[in-house]
């Protein structure tokens, strides 16, 4: 069974101190698939990815990647795994070409190879043109995808991102998705860490969702939404002495019974049928002659999920602390 699977995680423990990182994580992934690791700064994601990857040591537990324990086998786990940590494995002195052929070199490929391997990763990873130049001229996107690009030198069957596109603009943000996704068709499989539900959602087969060390959810990312109700469709009435007749008017067209706010806000749960229900309120709408602003259907954010799962807002660590 074990052999199905690229990474096995069995009742992981570690400790900093009195900082429970890890309290007990199961987890499993599949070869060839994508398990999106989804949690608030300090949920336990990094310590779980340097446990993976030999890193740090567990307290107790036991975990398999690739076939091979992370304790006991972590020198043969190190040769089949990739990561791009958090903090960036880029040596800023040098170019993005010598950058590459260093690691070609560190995985004991000849000078030539390295030199081969680094020419193909710049073509595809778009950096071909900047791989004379220093590191640190890069923009931070180019950084990542440098980053990322290094990870990959060895061609490793198990890759783990730690937050690959934290602080990156939204066109960085999808040139990174494009090449993840390359990967994955290419067979990789992949252990990524996010505090991004959209991310997990393009990217990830499975997600987890971690808080104080622990797994407090799991699913397909539709499981999750689902776990909060799915879609919701979202407008606000012009006037507010028209709030009863508007959810009067889009009463019935999704799961439940509309609600309104104080500031004339309704909204309508659409479970997964958001584009369907959100033309069914418009019709509705156009029917009773109401003026509307800011009609439009809202996906369910990280926030929505870890207010559902958990009763607090993500980063509400606080008001956590105090209460745990
Ligand atoms: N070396 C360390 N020494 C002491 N405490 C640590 C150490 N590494 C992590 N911690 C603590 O363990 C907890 C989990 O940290 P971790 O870095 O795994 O969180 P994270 O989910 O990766 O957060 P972020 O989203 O901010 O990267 C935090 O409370 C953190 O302060
Ligand atoms: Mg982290």
């Amino acid at each position: 069974m074990t052999n199905d699977h690229a990474i096995v995680v069995e009742g992981l423990h570690k400790s900093f101190g009195d900082v429970h990182a890890l309290a007990g994580i199961d987890l499993v992934v599949p070869r060839g698939s994508v398990l999106g690791v989804l949690g608030p700064n300090g949920a336990g994601k990094t310590t779980a990815v340097k446990v993976l990857t030999t890193l740090l040591a567990p307290d107790s537990g036991r975990a398999i990647v690739d076939g091979r324990d992370v304790v006991a086998e972590a020198e043969a786990v190190r040769r089949s795994i990739g990561l791009a940590g958090q903090s960036a494995a880029v040596v800023d002195e040098l170019s993005g070409r010598e950058n590459l052929e260093f690691i070609g070199r560190l995985f004991h490929l000849s000078a030539a190879e390295s030199r081969t391997r680094a020419s193909e990763l710049l073509e595809s990873f778009g950096l071909t043109d900047a791989a004379e130049r220093r590191a640190k001229t890069y923009s931070g996107g180019m950084a990542r995808r440098l980053d990322l690009a290094l990870s990959l030198v060895a061609h490793p069957r198990v890759l783990f991102l730690d937050e690959p596109t934290t602080g990156l603009d939204p066109r960085a943000r999808n040139d990174m998705w494009a090449v993840i996704r390359q990967l994955v068709a290419e067979g990789t499989t992949l252990l990524l860490t996010t505090q991004y539900l959209e991310e997990a959602d393009e990217l990830a087969d499975d997600i987890v969702v971690f808080d104080h060390g622990k797994v407090i959810a799991q699913g397909t990312a539709d499981d999750l939404k689902d776990t909060i109700g799915g879609d919701v469709v979202e407008f606000t009435v012009e006037d507010k002495g028209t709030v009863a007749t508007a959810l009067r008017a889009v009463s019935g067209c999704g799961e439940g019974e509309p609600s309104a706010t104080e500031e004339g806000e309704i909204t309508v749960r659409a479970g997964r049928n958001g584009s369907a229900v959100l033309l069914e309120v418009v019709r509705r709408l156009d029917k009773s002659k109401l003026t509307v602003f800011g009609l439009g259907v809202r996906r369910p954010s990280l926030d929505d999920v870890f207010l559902a799962l958990t009763g607090h807002k993500a980063d509400d660590d606080d008001e956590i602390e105090g209460a745990a």
